[in-house]
């Protein structure tokens, strides 16, 4: 399904029924990367997944825009659906935009779940190796992204054991537009630092790591979880930065047992965090 916001057309998803919840997906990846969540949670929750600005099935304009606008976009789909609050998924760079809308639309939150992902802004180095990325995508196209973000999206297990998951991540990355690839870059290197917006997040939290993602660290989800005042930890075996497609059910029963605790029961959510 298409929604038009500011101008531009995005893609997303709409299954199930129930309380819902909104994934939004990494860099350079688009919402088929929720697959194994959309199809083992839509009997319970209602499960919505966009494709961000620049992916999968929506446009890809090359301007400059900012993760707030990312975040903009989300809120729109909300209203589009008529849906008032709702449980946000970001990981990674979907995170980044989490945060973005956490700053800005809080109240429209039931909970948060953020995986792989960190409240920091780019370091100096890491602002650079995205201009260095930029220019690799420009100059050489996406089969050289794909080929340096395998290893930085990937942990070590699925790496050597799952050669079925690479393909599948490579396949993803080849359908991202290069326009939609510069823009997050810049759009990421320009990001505002949300370390001190996190204690400023109320809603139940959930912060989700692979224990072999050295894209986003252990140290980087820690903090937020530390921050965060409703906020606790789950580390996922075996897993990368892309937790989700790498152990899919251990994800599944995390996230299945956040928004159940989150069902309101007479009229008021049980928050128990
Ligand atoms: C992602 O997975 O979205 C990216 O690795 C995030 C980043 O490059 O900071």
């Amino acid at each position: 399904m298409f929604f038009q916001t500011q101008g531009i057309r995005l893609a997303y998803d709409d299954s199930g029924s129930g309380l819902p919840i909104v994934f939004l997906h990494a860099f350079p990846l688009n919402r088929s990367m929720w697959a194994p969540q959309v199809s083992a949670l839509s009997a319970q929750f209602r499960t919505i997944a966009i494709d961000l600005r620049g992916h999968g099935e929506s446009d890809a304009p090359l301007w400059s825009f900012s993760l707030d606008q990312y975040a903009d976009d989300v809120a729109a789909l909300l209203d589009h659906l008529d849906i008032p609050q709702a449980v946000l998924v970001g990981l990674s760079m979907g995170g980044y935009v989490s945060l973005a809308f956490s700053r800005a639309y809080g109240k429209r939150l039931l909970g948060l779940v953020l995986a792989d992902t960190r409240a920091q802004a780019d370091s100096p180095d890491g602002r650079t190796g995205r201009f260095h990325l930029a220019q690799t995508a420009y100059t050489q196209g996406i089969e050289a992204v794909a080929n340096t973000m395998l290893p930085k999206l990937l942990g070590a297990t699925s790496l050597n054991n799952k050669p079925e998951l690479v393909e599948s991540i490579r396949r993803t990355i080849h359908q991202a537009p290069v326009s939609g690839i510069l823009v997050d870059l810049m759009a990421m290197a320009d990001r505002r630092d949300a370390t001190t917006h996190l204690s400023a997040i109320l809603c139940p939290t959930l912060v989700v790591i692979g224990e072999e993602d050295h894209t986003t660290p252990l140290i980087d989800a820690q903090l937020m979880a530390e921050r965060i005042p409703h906020a606790r930890l789950a580390i996922i075996p075996a897993a990368g930065h892309v937790s989700n497609c790498e152990q899919p059910e251990l994800f599944n029963d995390l996230l299945r047992g956040f928004v159940e605790m989150l069902q309101p029961t007479a009229g008021e959510p049980n928050f128990r965090l």
